[in-house]
């Protein structure tokens, strides 16, 4: 497997996605801390070098896990967080995309990780739309933080084809995160986008997500018959098809297990043959 980088940091294909480390709902303290923290840990004992998390996830619970875990951390670790969201009382999702709370998410992860820089930040907007003034001040406030030091680079999540470009012309993109998988391929263009401007593409949700009611990726026919051809787990035959769809894609599932970690982990190892291929490459509704 190629690596890629984020923000001149090189990074391996697989990385690790903390979302799923708090409790129900991404709200308030897992069941069994002392497994999220052995996730952690054996996640980056096996190579993974690309951690994606959020102040607020928890809130503060997967970064306050990340640092319990790994401080001091690995110099290769390169930990990547996102801002423009914040949680009410209840675990609501809000948005909290206004200057002011662009910068009060960084300073909350730099305290949170216990780090002076966060190697990227990814500003996650609302909803894909039109680039607008509102978009354009987020990116230039973003920029601001790289540029005092802050953050090492800017990645912008959610986002349409036509935010992606211009924010590639306003400002050094490292990264798109937008929602991806083998039935949700509707950010193909930006997908398009990102291999022509050689940015990484990370899509979240690769296994269809941990929400209750979502896509369920992992139940998918094409998915469930090539595994059990192969002799996989449908979750790592679910992340091979993206590692052979496009070289530009750095993946980090989520799990809360150490034996799915482990399983996504060899994912990287699995190879998919040309009807394997093209059975999944024609799963999409
Ligand atoms: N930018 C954004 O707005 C945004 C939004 C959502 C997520 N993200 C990031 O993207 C990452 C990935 O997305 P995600 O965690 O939401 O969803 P995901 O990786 O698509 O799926 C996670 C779900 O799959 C299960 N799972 C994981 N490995 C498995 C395996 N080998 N076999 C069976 N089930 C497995 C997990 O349960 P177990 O815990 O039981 O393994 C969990 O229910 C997140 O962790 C987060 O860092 C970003």
């Amino acid at each position: 497997m190629t690596d890629l980088s984020l923000a001149s940091r090189p990074v391996r294909r697989i990385g690790f996605g903390a979302m799923q480390l708090p409790g129900p709902g991404v709200f308030g303290p897992p069941k069994d801390p002392e497994t999220a923290l052995a996730v952690l840990r054996r996640a980056v004992e096996l190579g993974v070098n690309h951690i994606d998390t959020a102040q607020y996830y928890g809130p503060d619970v997967s970064n306050d896990l990340i640092h319990r875990a790994l401080h001091p951390y690995p110099a290769d670790l390169v930990i990547v967080s996102k801002v423009g969201a914040r949680r009410d009382e209840a675990g609501g999702w809000l948005p909290a995309g206004s200057p002011a709370e662009l910068r009060a998410g960084v300073e909350a992860n730099l305290r949170s990780l216990a780090l002076d820089r966060v190697d990227v930040v990814n500003l996650r907007v609302h909803a894909p739309a039109e680039p607008d003034a509102r978009f354009e001040a987020q990116l230039d406030t973003m920029a601001g933080l790289r540029e005092e030091g802050l953050i090492g680079g800017v990645g912008i999540s959610n986002v349409s084809e036509a935010q992606l470009r211009r924010a590639a012309e306003l400002t050094e993109v490292a990264c798109v995160q937008n929602p991806y998988n083998l039935v949700d391929r509707a950010s193909a263009r930006v997908l398009a986008a990102c291999e022509e401007l050689r940015i990484a593409f990370v899509p979240f949700f690769p296994m269809g997500s941990g929400f209750p009611g979502a896509n369920r990726v992992l139940d998918h026919p094409a998915l469930v018959s090539t595994a059990a051809r192969l002799g996989a787990e449908p979750g790592q035959v679910a992340l091979a098809w993206l590692l052979a769809h496009s070289p530009w894609l750095l993946l980090i599932p989520g799990t809360s297990s150490l034996a799915h970690l482990e399983e996504n982990l060899a994912a990287g190892d699995l190879a998919l043959d040309a009807v394997a291929l093209a059975t999944l490459d024609a799963a999409a509704p």
